[in-house]
């Protein structure tokens, strides 16, 4: 097997951070109610990316955060993610019957679970953020939670959820497109990392600008590969259906730009992205090589 890079090493060790607590927060499954925790569990831990707890740690290193407290925001967000993946899979969304290489939840357990599942991760979520201390500043926490949740709600994921559903068999424009993407993925990554930063000392108002300016630029990244990875990659590599965008009839900027434009424009955000980290220098390395991750992934 060929030998770990540094970055590969460091996102290991941050993604075992994030699966140990995310084991620790998560009720047992010999709790009652047994098949619900059990439903949770499933679709929380053992797999994914955790892309977004991967950039709130490394947001959290430009600002010299302690790590304990921005796995508590990394592992937040991502029970968010996983809610958002849960309901994403449902027969009334894009009815996906694989995800993270298993069963998606309603086809292991059954919908109304899922449903459930989706509801006590998200609620699980808010109660990590009030519950630990993930700031000094008891005000800054409070935002911390608002960013949150407006990242989630209407105005957020759940917005473009939204946005997404009825967007099926219409062609959207460029401008509709990209608001669809920013705020069904965008929104999260951007508070994942916004989240990351705030546990540590805070950022001049700049600073915060060009952070969050990085933010935008790979969480927008983020959708277009991962409307490209539908199209080029296998099932077997992505570990979900590939090849549903298409067959969806979903608008996607593959179906509106082609595959090569769309590389393009990944491979711009990131130019974009990494401009905005000049102010930090060494300390953001770590965002740095997320960002060639996000554009440059197979999976
Ligand atoms: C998939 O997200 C859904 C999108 C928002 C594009 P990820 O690609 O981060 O999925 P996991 O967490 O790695 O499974
Ligand atoms: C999902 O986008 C975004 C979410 C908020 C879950 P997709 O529907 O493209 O995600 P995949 O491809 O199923 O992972
Ligand atoms: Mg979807
Ligand atoms: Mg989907
Ligand atoms: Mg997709």
């Amino acid at each position: 097997m060929a030998t770990k890079t540094d970055f590969q090493q460091w996102a290991a060790a941050q993604q075992q951070r994030i699966e140990a607590q995310l084991q620790a927060v998560l009720p047992s499954a010999d709790v009652a109610p047994q098949r619900l925790h059990e439903a949770m569990r499933y679709a929380a831990t053992g797999g994914g990316k955790r892309v977004r707890p991967l950039l709130a740690f490394a947001a959290g290193e430009i600002t010299g955060a302690d790590v304990s407290r921005v796995a508590i925001a990394g592992a937040a967000v991502e029970l968010i993610h996983a809610y958002s993946l849960v309901h994403d899979d449902l027969p009334c969304m894009d009815d996906d019957v694989l995800r993270r290489g298993k069963p998606t939840c309603h086809v292991e357990f059954d919908q109304a679970t899922a449903l459930l599942v989706g509801d006590a991760l998200h609620s699980l979520a808010f109660q990590l953020v009030s519950e630990y201390r993930l700031t000094d500043e008891a005000v800054v926490q409070l935002e911390m939670i608002k960013l949150l949740a407006l990242a989630a709600g209407s105005r957020g994921m759940a917005g473009g959820q939204a946005i997404d559903l009825a967007a099926v068999g219409a062609n959207l424009s460029l401008p509709e497109l990209e608001f669809m993407h920013i705020h069904k993925t965008g929104a999260l990554i951007r508070a994942a990392t916004l989240m990351g930063a705030r546990c540590g000392s805070p950022l001049d108002e700049r600073a915060l600008g060009k952070l969050d300016h990085f933010a935008k630029c790979i969480g927008l990244a983020f959708q277009v590969v991962d409307d490209v990875l539908d199209i080029e990659a296998t099932t077997a590599t992505l570990g979900k259906t590939a090849g549903k965008d298409a067959r969806q009839n979903k608008p996607t900027y593959v179906s509106l730009l082609g595959i090569a434009e769309s590389r393009k424009l990944a491979a711009e955000l990131r130019e974009d992205a990494l401009a905005a980290l000049e102010v930090f220098g060494e300390r953001a390395r770590r965002l740095r090589e997320l960002a060639d991750f996000i554009v440059l992934r197979k999976f």
